[in-house]
């Protein structure tokens, strides 16, 4: 079949779905009046372009996972936010929800991701600090006061606590009237790379890997819409990888999650679907779009040939971006609303489904409502007046970022054959493989600043003498103290005995084999604290300590 002929095809499927899923316009044009197609492709032969590109909604993916992309729905737009209490966080979010962001996501405070109240003695001086401070379901309630949960799609940023935290909320539509089959969101739930680069880890693998598998088992039946892990290569590129080193390694661990779960008796098309992936978008414009691109069809790829799947759900990779934090500066903060901008288009040219634009103030303190508000109106701009969202994958059938994409994929998965030979992901990690990788690139892009080989703008030229920026946002010393006597007035009201109930059943199942959901979720429901539960699976579980890579 043709190009033109395979495209007639497609745009009849898409044009199917127009009646559930109508476009946002009527039509597209260029301000000539130019017409913008929905997905340009070339008017000649051209040998490999449906293996390689095909077409948007359709296998390999690489031009996008659906078939009308943003002219059917913008990406989602979904500040990462939190801090303090959970009032001040609940107030935070109606502020974004009512300048227009489209989604929630959820920063909790280090306590909370660690799994220790705000009273215990590792949390002081953190609590509330770098995200919202979360000890109950009562503090949950709190947080979503006011915010219709079936209204709108969460994403927690939460992982060694992520099941306590999806009961809580699961608690909490209940309270609600929304039953768990129509809440949707996303928590990270993404050990691997907490092991490999971001530090929340709490358990050892094994353990935490049946505490994943056993979310991904009690969603598919009872939270159908909630995305059950966001796996994450956002951090690892945080931590200084290279744009191939991120792909590889998150698609490392996508791979290791899914043998995990289908080892623990799943079919892969139960679970696959609700697989979610989060991103860097770095500076380099041409190179993010192209790693975007690579990424999709390699998942895509990995999950047909490698896994069997099926459904073509199975086979989408949906991601969530976020703007590189690392290459915020403190000098000069506003030269950050660029660098934000650059990222943010990269994120939308490679075809993002849900989007977080930094702050320019966030490389100093938390971002203000003005910093938070430029950072969202940022992604209206790209969306609403750049045009980029009017066409899909416009910038496919570049030499160039066609010519990325491929070398991108060729070196993710060389190194996934390493990884393979090494025993998967998890043994990989444990000899600090990736960790070690990650290192070397950190340094060498390090010592590129360092030697001006890489120009940072205001940082290593065109450097001004400044004063320190004004008007910071701190958190409020008192949040600790405030959350503590909330902690303690609740823990005074509660039915103690309901709870040490609750907490002794959910030691016996982790001492056996039940799936845990149900029984965090009874905890949960008695107010049995983050602590409180956390504590019962450091008993059972242990901890786990760090692989020291020399
Ligand atoms: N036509 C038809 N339907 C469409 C469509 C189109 N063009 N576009 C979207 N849709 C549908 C989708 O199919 C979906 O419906 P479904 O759920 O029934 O399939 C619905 O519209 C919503 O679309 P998406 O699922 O694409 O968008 P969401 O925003 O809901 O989900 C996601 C995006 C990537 C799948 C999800 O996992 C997500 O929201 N992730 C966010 C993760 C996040 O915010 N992480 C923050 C981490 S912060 C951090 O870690 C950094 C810190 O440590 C510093």
């Amino acid at each position: 079949m043709s190009i033109q002929e395979s495209k007639k095809a497609w745009q009849e499927r898409a044009e199917k779905g127009l009646a559930k899923s109508p476009e946002r316009k009527k039509a597209f044009a260029t301000t000539s009046n130019i017409e913008m197609e929905r997905c340009f492709t070339p008017d000649f032969e051209l040998p490999g372009y449906e293996e390689q590109l095909g077409f948007p909604g359709q296998y390999p993916f690489t031009r996008g996972v659906q078939p009308t992309m943003y002219r059917g729905r913008f990406w989602t737009m979904r500040q990462y936010a939190g801090f303090g209490t959970a009032k001040e966080s609940n107030e935070r979010y109606k502020y974004l929800l009512s300048a227009g962001q489209t989604g929630l996501s959820v920063a909790f405070d280090l306590p909370t991701q660690m799994g220790y109240d705000s009273d215990a003695s590792m949390s002081l001086g953190e609590v509330g600090k770098v995200g919202v401070a979360i000890d109950s379901l009562a503090d949950m309630e709190i947080l979503f006061d006011g915010i219709p949960l079936d209204k709108v799609s969460t994403s927690m940023t939460i992982n060694s606590t992520a099941a306590i935290l999806l009961a809580m909320y699961i608690a909490v539509a209940e309270k609600q009237g929304v039953p768990a089959d129509k809440i949707s969101g996303t928590i990270q739930n993404d050990i691997l790379k907490e092991y490999m680069a971001r530090g929340t880890y709490i358990y050892p693998p094994k353990e935490s890997m049946r505490i994943i598998t056993d979310i991904f088992a009690y969603c598919k039946d009872h939270v159908p819409k909630w995305n059950t892990i966001s796996i994450s290569g956002y951090h690892i590129r945080e931590a200084g990888s290279s744009a191939v080193q991120e792909v590889a390694f998150t698609l490392g661990d996508g791979i290791a999650y899914v043998e995990a779960a289908i080892k623990a008796g799943l079919d892969v098309d139960e679970f696959a679907p609700r697989l979610a992936f989060f991103f860097n978008a770095h500076n380099n414009l041409l190179e993010e779009v192209a790693k975007f691109r690579a990424a999709r069809r390699m998942w895509a790829r990995i999950m047909k040939e490698r896994f069997k799947a099926k459904d073509p759900k199975s086979l989408m990779l949906r991601f969530h971006t976020q703007t590189a934090g690392c290459t915020l500066t403190a000098q000069q903060p506003d030269n950050n609303i660029m660098r934000v901008t650059i990222q943010a288009l990269a994120a939308v040219l490679g075809g993002t489904q849900s989007l977080h634009t930094n702050s320019r103030d966030e490389a100093l303190a938390l971002p203000t409502e003005d910093s938070v508000r430029i950072a969202l109106r940022t992604q209206q701009v790209i969306a609403y007046e750049s045009g980029v969202a009017d066409s899909i994958d416009p910038l496919a059938g570049s030499f160039l970022v066609e010519s990325l994409t491929d070398q991108i994929e060729k070196a993710a998965m060389d190194y996934i054959e390493k990884i393979d030979k090494l025993g998967g992901a998890v043994e990989a990690i444990s000899r600090g493989f990736q960790q070690k990788e990650i290192q070397d690139s950190a340094y060498a892009y390090q010592r590129g600043i360092e030697t001006d080989d890489l120009v940072i703008v205001g940082v290593n030229k065109f450097t001004v003498a400044e004063p320190p920026p004004s008007g910071l946002l701190k958190v409020k010393e008192e949040v600790e103290i405030s959350q503590k006597k909330s902690l303690a007035a609740m823990k005074a009201q509660r039915d103690q005995a309901t709870v040490q109930g609750a907490l002794k059943n959910l030691e016996a199942a982790a001492r056996g084999t039940d799936n845990l959901m149900p029984h965090i979720l009874t905890a949960v429901k008695a107010y049995a604290t983050l602590g409180e539960i956390a504590n019962v699976f450091r008993d059972v579980f242990g901890t786990h300590k760090e692989t020291v890579v020399l």
